[in-house]
């Protein structure tokens, strides 16, 4: 077993967060080391540890560190079609609209992105955070281990660890890109153990109004087709006049034509 501490010091939260590995794995040596080098080792107490094992990637908390953590596992998405998680009536597939090639400027733990591949869009994932991204890849290295799961995404999705405003002036093919910042935290604290948007929101902090107005005019920027946005369902929409609202119970999706 080996343990160091980073800071993420790319991404905007300065979490110290332990690394420890247990495998002997050569994929996740590989990566346990390339995370180290990316993020440099740094002191102090950590809330959340990264734990590279025989599941794979996990992120749990220190304080419990040797129960279960959290896990990309993708194995676990309802991949009912019809009127189920991969129907094309709900409202972000109707935002994106009839469009095939996707950029998820935001991935996060890739439930987005991978529930868009399984409905036959091609889609690109950007994730910043290098925590976040080595679980997205473990997740989807495992999914593609599984044949069944494999076939259903057939290859229809990439990831990539990157800034998203940096990566947008490097392509010109995006038809549509969609933004799912974080959204600011709620002002009542949970008493309840930290799940998996809590521990998200602890390790990459909370995207500023100005951050997420910058990813968003960058889009509009990017974009051949559409911009969609994910807004909660009671704030003011990003921008006047957007083309389209789809709206969730909590959310809405707001579209908007590129400039
Ligand atoms: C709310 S989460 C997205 C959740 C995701 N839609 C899902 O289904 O799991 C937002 C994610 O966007 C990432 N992010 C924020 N700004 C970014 C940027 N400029 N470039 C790339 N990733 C970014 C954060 O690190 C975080 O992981």
């Amino acid at each position: 077993m080996s343990f160091s501490k980073i800071r993420q010091d790319s991404v905007q939260h300065p979490e110290v967060v332990e690394v420890v590995i247990e495998t002997q794995d050569d994929r996740l040596v590989k990566e346990y080391a390339q995370l180290l080098q990316r993020v440099g080792e740094k002191n102090g107490e950590s809330k959340y540890t990264i734990y590279f094992g025989a599941r794979g990637v996990e992120l749990r908390l220190s304080s419990l560190a040797q129960k279960r953590g959290i896990l990309v596992d993708f194995s676990k998405i309802d991949r009912r079609t019809g009127a189920g998680n991969l129907s094309k009536k709900q409202p972000l597939p109707k935002a994106i609209g009839n469009h095939s090639h996707i950029v998820d400027a935001t991935a996060g733990f890739g439930k987005d992105a991978m529930l868009l591949a399984l409905m036959g869009y091609n889609v690109t994932a950007i994730e910043q955070s290098p925590i976040i991204s080595v679980m997205l890849r473990d997740g989807l290295y495992r999914a593609q281990q599984n044949s069944e799961l494999n076939n259903a995404i057939g290859g229809r999705l990439t990831l990539v660890e990157s800034n998203s405003v940096q990566y947008f002036s490097n392509i010109n093919n995006a038809e549509v890109i969609y933004i799912d910042p974080m959204f600011p935290p709620k002002k009542k604290k949970s008493a309840l153990p930290p799940g998996r948007i809590q521990a998200l929101q602890s390790i990459v902090g909370h995207e500023t109004t100005t951050e997420t107005a910058k990813i968003f005019e960058a889009a509009l920027q990017t974009a051949t087709q559409r911009v969609v946005i994910k807004r909660p369902i009671h704030s003011p929409t990003i921008k006047k006049n957007p083309i389209a609202i789809h709206e969730g119970k909590t959310i809405r999706y707001e579209v908007y034509r590129p400039n």
